[in-house]
């Protein structure tokens, strides 16, 4: 490709009305980041060499996600032209290549957009390139009307074109590449004198035509052009996205069982010979190492699983679990903030929270580290070897040594010392036909009573 810069705009100063939300259209969220981060990903691929994204007004989650990107505030939404406009300070000096995108078309590629400024960047050179899709449904999309030489001679917004126009079926994507020397001369000149009272962007086709500059299409296809406007889209975007991710698993070597009902997020790693069972949900942030096995049913978010580990089925691996090589973590077990280390088992209806558990220390089923007093959180320290008998509360801050024993249902609330056993349940009372008389006793007495109510 040749050595002209490139400069991308992308359009998010939109409300997404119909997304009724608090939250700012492009920051709502796939496979776990919002989709402008999805979308900035992608363009990050192209190596840009000015990039600014124009936002509306109290945006500033969307600027701080965009970050370390330029943003740039569109005061008043009048119209996809206008909103370039506002971008020119930022552009100022640029005379490269300039994309134009769309903030809530995260799926977009940048194979695509390399394609579009191949095309920008050969003979003839055209002034405007537009990436044309042909939707099932044209509906309310721009008509890109062909000239007799296969360019582009103009776009037609949907409610200002003829019925001739409308029967047009393909359709004007948003995406552009512009001639970044005559972008915002051409912008100038673009009247908002239309259906919508708004300054199209689409416009500038028609007047770089009239000045005898031409324009050229490149189509692309539907997925990557998923445009989100309400949850229902959002969902379907996050259907292409899961399809990708799983896809990227497999081929990386992991065994989905039932690749549909597993959920993951942009930034899951999974290592060769990994089994995830179905229904397993990852959040961000986590890493799985070779030849882990997760069972059905678990929730992993923030987490690393070294190699060999076996987690699940129904546990939940929360934020700072570091689950060590070889280990066990079994069904209805919270791990939170915690080590469990290489070979370590807590394999049943347990809570780990702000801990360390030693290697091949072995927690009995029911085992709770209190961890919380209400105001401050404290650690519990468990040596490696160490036995934790069954329904056992660990009351932190406290340590338990190196291959110490706690016996079943103690309640532990100082440091126990290395190979110590630990117990504090209360001594065996046993008295010898006692249950017997208790039951000959009360039977007599309930005897008794309905007699006397009788008569
Ligand atoms: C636009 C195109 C249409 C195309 C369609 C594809 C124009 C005039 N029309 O129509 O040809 O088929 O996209 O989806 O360009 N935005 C701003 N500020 C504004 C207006 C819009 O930032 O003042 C942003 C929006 O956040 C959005 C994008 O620009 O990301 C597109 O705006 P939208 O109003 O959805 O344009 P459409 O009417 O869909
Ligand atoms: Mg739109």
């Amino acid at each position: 490709m040749s050595q002209r810069k490139t400069g991308i705009i992308v359009l998010a100063a939109g409300l997404g009305t119909r997304m009724k939300s608090a939250l700012p259209k492009v920051m709502h969220p796939i496979a776990g980041r919002p989709m402008i981060a999805h979308l900035l990903a992608n363009l990050a691929e192209l190596a840009p060499d000015r990039l600014v994204v124009v936002i509306g007004e109290e945006m500033d989650s969307v600027q701080r996600a965009v970050t370390p990107h330029a943003t740039v505030v569109q005061k008043e939404r009048l119209g996809t032209g206008h909103a370039v406009m506002a971008a020119r300070d930022a552009m100022a000096g640029f005379d490269g290549d300039v994309l134009v995108v769309y903030g809530d078309t995260p799926l977009l590629s940048a194979a695509t957009l390399a394609r579009m400024l191949e095309v920008r960047r050969s003979a003839p050179f055209p002034a405007v390139v537009v990436l044309g899709f042909r939707p099932d449904d044209p509906g309310a999309y721009g008509r890109l009307i062909e000239g007799d030489d296969g360019g582009l001679d103009a776009i037609v917004e949907a409610k200002d074109a003829t019925t001739e126009q409308q029967a047009v079926g393909l359709c004007n994507s948003g995406v552009m590449a512009i001639d970044g020397s005559r972008l915002f001369s051409l912008l100038d000149r673009v009247g908002n004198d239309n259906a919508k009272g708004e300054y199209y962007l689409t416009d500038i086709v028609a007047l770089a035509r009239a000045d005898g500059l031409p324009c050229r299409i490149v189509e692309g296809g539907d997925a990557e052009l998923i445009g989100v406007n309400s949850r229902a889209e959002l969902a379907v975007a996050e259907r292409i996205v899961q399809e990708q991710l799983r896809d990227r698993a497999m081929t990386g070597g992991a065994t989905l069982i039932d690749p549909a009902s597993v959920f993951l997020c942009h930034d899951t790693q999974l290592g060769r010979d990994v089994v995830i069972g179905p229904s397993v949900v990852f959040g961000p942030g986590v890493t799985i190492a070779d030849r882990v096995e997760i069972r059905a049913f678990c929730h992993l978010e923030g987490v690393s699983v070294a190699t060999g580990a076996l987690v699940g089925p129904f546990a939940r691996l929360r934020p700072g679990a570091a689950i060590g090589e070889g280990a066990h973590i079994g069904n209805f077990v919270e791990i939170k903030n915690a080590s469990v280390e290489n070979g370590a088992k807590v394999n049943h209806l347990t809570y780990i929270g702000d801990a360390r558990v030693g290697a091949w220390a072995n927690i009995g089923a029911g085992t709770i580290t209190c961890n919380y007093d209400g105001y401050f959180k404290s650690h519990t320290d468990i040596g490696v070897g160490a036995f934790i008998g069954s329904n056992t509360s660990l009351v932190a801050p406290v340590k338990v040594g190196d291959g110490a024993i706690i016996g079943a249902g103690s309640v532990v609330a100082r440091d126990v010392p290395d190979n110590a056993l630990a117990l504090t349940r209360g001594p065996h009372a046993e008295k010898n036909g006692w249950a017997r008389d208790f039951r000959e006793r009360r039977a007599a007495e309930k005897t008794a009573s309905s007699t006397s109510r009788k008569s």
